[in-house]
Parts: structure tokens; sequence; C-alpha cells
């Protein structure tokens, strides 16, 4: 069973290196009641995100934390570790976030780490693979449909376990733009979806 999040309420972490759009639906969510979880705290490793915004203005704590300001690695990965355990985070969520999770955040929350890829994985996906690069391929590819990834962080880009998946059509026509956009609209339904099936224990995470 997955006790995780049958016993206690789900507390999120965010890590977020842009605009955090699917950062603040999943707030939105959580604060109508149709998310049973709590925003807990925000890390950015850029001092200029949206989503340090967003969490300024919904009143969640939120860090900066970046080679800037932490040009050792390791220094960094424990940093980001620590405020997510100081805050009693269970569940990560990456929403756009540039950077690949280190070992030491990495081990400490094996299998609460969720992510999402705006691509149907594992078409599409790897190092570099990100934002309007990913829209680009598809496009270039002539594939007919594309859509969104919700998966399991482990320590290579792009590869840890599938959660949910949906299909988002490549119309005629479509521009990287339009696609992008289309697909980010099914994201923000889909993150929330997804983390609604894992509090409710439809989908099981793996014990830890
Ligand atoms: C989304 O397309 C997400 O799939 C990708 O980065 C983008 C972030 O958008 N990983 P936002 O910052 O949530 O608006």
């Amino acid at each position: 069973m997955n006790t995780m999040y049958t016993q206690f309420r789900t507390r999120i972490g965010f890590l977020a290196s842009h605009s955090g759009s699917n950062m603040q639906s999943i707030i939105d969510a959580c604060k109508s009641g149709r998310l049973q979880a709590d925003p807990v705290v925000v890390i950015s490793n850029n001092g200029n995100s949206g989503a340090l915004d967003r969490a300024y203005s919904e009143g969640i704590p939120a860090f900066y934390i970046s080679s800037k300001n932490y040009p050792d690695a390791e220094v960094e990965d424990k940093a980001i570790r620590d405020v997510l355990i100081n805050h009693q985070v269970n569940l990560i969520v990456l929403a756009g976030f540039m950077k690949k999770i280190g070992p030491v955040t990495l081990d400490e929350f094996r299998g609460r780490i969720l992510n999402i890829h705006p691509a149907l994985l594992p078409k599409h996906g790897g190092k570099g693979m990100y934002g309007k690069f990913v829209h680009e391929q598809v496009l270039a590819s002539g594939d007919k449909q594309t859509g969104v990834t919700v998966h399991l962080v482990t320590g290579d880009y792009d590869r840890g376990p599938i959660l949910a998946q949906k299909i988002v059509p490549v119309l005629e026509g479509d521009t990287v733009e339009s696609l992008a956009n289309r697909v980010l609209e099914v994201e923000h339904q889909i993150y929330t979806e997804t983390i609604a099936d894992i509090i409710s224990g439809a989908i099981q995470l793996p014990q830890s």
C-alpha cells in the first residue's frame, strides 16, 4: 500500500526555472480543493523566473538556488535537498526545471520526484530536448501526433517510469508556437490529474 499518500497529506515542493505555468495550475488546484495537497515550497535556479514571482504572490516560501550562488555542485545539491526536507516535502514536482536533479536529492527522494515532458516519451526526449526544441523535432519528424508525458525522475534525462500520457494531434500548418500552446494546455490538465491519482492511490509510486 502506498502509505506515504494515504496517511499523510501531500506536501508538494516545486522546482521550476521559467514561467511556472504548470506550477501555477497545480497551486490553483490545491487552492480550489481539486487536489488534496499543499504547495509548501518553490525552488528556482533562475532568479528572474516567473515561478519565483508566482511563489511570492502566493505566499509560498521560495528559494533561489543555482550554480551562481552555489558554485560547488554537491553543496548546491545538498542545499536543494535540505530545503525540501526542512519543508517536509513528500512529493517533488519538476515544472520546467532546466537542471538535472543531483544525486543527493535523488537518493533522498527517489520515486517521489515527478517531471512533465511536452512530448510522448520515449520519443523526442533526452538531453537538450526541452521547450521549443521538442516541438521543432516533432514537426520535423512529420509525426501526426505528439503529446505530454508525466514520469518519475531517475538519473537519466526523461527516462524514468512513465506515469501518464496524453495525445495531442499535430495539425496541418502547426508552427512550433501553435503546437507548444496546445501541448501546454494539456500539460496543465494532466499534471494535476496525475498528482490526484497518486494521492488517491490510483497510481502507486514505488515503496521507498
Ligand atoms: C513545459 O512545456 C514543460 O513541459 C517543460 O517546460 C515547460 C515549462 O512551462 N518541461 P512552465 O514554466 O510550466 O510554463
